[in-house]
């Protein structure tokens, strides 16, 4: 039977994995760029588009590791400024319009800790963005609904509220902080 893009696309990253390179980022890349322009007749991505699902998981890797998400956002949705902990990931739009700011994090000499934000990049379908262990980023919809995939390279979720490894920042005085 013909395999979907996702199938191929899972596939494909399987075949480029191993520990972090710029090779196995690229390889990576490449495949989620061919899964934002698998056609919207897919199932799995019709599914998408029909059920307008918050968050859903589209495939686990049992023997990696990696997770692929997809996530609906609507217009004016804003996720503040955060890290993934030791994970690097790639978000790949679908539909709509994402903007994603990165940040620097500056210590005083006091230890009190600052965001500094580096820029802002407009994403649009068939576009993805790759964030390496300890970039940290924030992200606003402006065009929605807008469907994005995530693709972490482990579980998130587990080093989140397992592992406490996942830093979000809050905004105190106009800055964001710890
Ligand atoms: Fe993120």
């Amino acid at each position: 039977m013909a395999r979907d893009a996702l199938e191929t696309s899972m596939a494909g990253i399987k075949s480029v994995w191993g520990p972090l390179t710029s090779q196995v980022v690229d390889g990576c890349r490449r495949q989620l760029e061919s899964l934002v322009k698998a056609p919207a007749s897919e199932e799995w991505l019709a599914a998408l588009h029909r059920d307008a699902p918050g968050n859903r998981e589209l495939y686990r890797d049992p023997t990696h590791g990696f997770v692929l998400l997809a996530h609906t956002e609507h217009e004016g949705l804003y996720r503040p400024p955060h890290d993934h902990g030791r994970a690097w990931v790639i978000y790949a739009i679908q539909q709509g319009e994402i903007e994603m700011g990165t940040y620097g994090r500056i210590e005083d000499p006091d230890g009190s800790v600052r965001l500094v934000k580096r820029g802002a990049t407009l994403l649009r379908p068939g576009q993805v963005q790759v964030y390496l262990p300890g970039d940290i980023h924030d992200t606003r919809c402006v065009r929605g609904p807008a469907l994005l995939f995530r693709f972490t390279e482990r579980d998130l979720k587990k080093e989140d509220l397992e592992e406490h490894r996942v830093t979000r920042y809050v905004e105190c005085d106009a800055a964001w902080t710890m």
